[in-house]
């Protein structure tokens, strides 16, 4: 049975009718995030920064739903950064008290929606009551499979890269693997992703033109789209902007266009 009508079986049908805008089969299987700009949506507003990360979540949300609605696959947001330790003290219990709020009031919803949750990042460094929830939501969500939501938490590309060289340099100790047999599918499958397709769209809001340490081996090839919205205000018709110059672009990894 076609992917569709199962789901439309499954879970009712859409809920929006905007996306007979899209061209069947040229949506992005995985779609990236960099939530940025929520400092300055609330600056702009004279609001502490703090009020920005928290309309941030009601964005996050949206485009979720939005996700869900259009048939993405998957959904990688850069929530906090391996810099992001860096800010002052109280910014950062905030942001993980948000994340904890944002994962229990959320949960029902995620798993109606078919959501399962994920992680990357160096997960055992953020705060006990972070990593409680985040265990609970994967494993509550284990099973779903409309949206893989994936959220980047105390994420680095760098530090994914050494964290991937690490598993590959012991799995050789150990005798399971020769120097001669590592290649790109290897090193691939050892990232934080390594079951997951590249992302084949990266948006960043806010107008910065930079990866800041994302995804950097996964986004090699990934189609780029910047606004100058911050992600407070961004929404799903942001989104469908989005997916709609990614549908006009011709990706070609590299080769020539046949
Ligand atoms: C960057 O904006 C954003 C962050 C460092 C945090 C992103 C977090 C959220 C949107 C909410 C929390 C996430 C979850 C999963 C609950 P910035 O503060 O650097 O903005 P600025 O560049 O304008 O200062």
């Amino acid at each position: 049975m076609p992917g569709f009508l199962t789901r439309w079986l499954r879970h009712g049908p859409p809920r929006a009718t905007e996306d007979r805008e899209f061209e069947p089969g040229k949506l992005p299987r995985h779609v990236a995030i960099i939530m940025d700009g929520n400092g300055r949506w609330a600056r702009k507003r004279g609001l502490p920064r703090v009020a920005g990360h928290r309309a941030g979540v009601e964005s996050l949300r949206d485009i979720v739903r939005a996700c869900v609605d259009w048939g993405i696959a998957i959904l990688t947001v850069y929530a906090f950064s391996t810099e992001n330790w860096k800010r002052p003290q109280e910014e950062v219990e905030a942001l993980m008290n948000l994340l904890v709020e944002y994962l229990r009031r959320e949960l029902p919803e995620l798993k109606k929606e078919g959501v399962q949750v994920r992680a990357i990042g160096r997960l055992e460094a953020l705060p006990l009551p972070a990593q409680q929830e985040l265990a609970r939501a994967r494993r509550e969500t284990a099973g779903n499979n409309r949206l893989i939501l994936n959220l980047a938490l105390n994420y680095g590309g760098r530090a994914e890269l050494v964290d991937a060289c690490r598993h590959i340099a012991r799995e050789v100790l150990a005798g399971k693997l020769r120097p001669e047999d590592i290649d790109e599918t290897v090193l691939k499958g050892a990232l934080y992703t390594g079951d997951l397709p590249d992302p084949d769209l990266l948006i960043r809001p806010s107008g910065e033109m930079r990866l800041s340490n994302f995804l950097l081996w996964q986004l090699a090839y990934t189609e780029l789209w910047v606004t100058d919205v911050y992600w407070p205000d961004f929404r799903r018709e942001n989104l469908r902007q989005a997916l709609l110059a990614y549908q006009q672009r011709e990706r070609r990894f590299g080769g020539l266009k046949i």
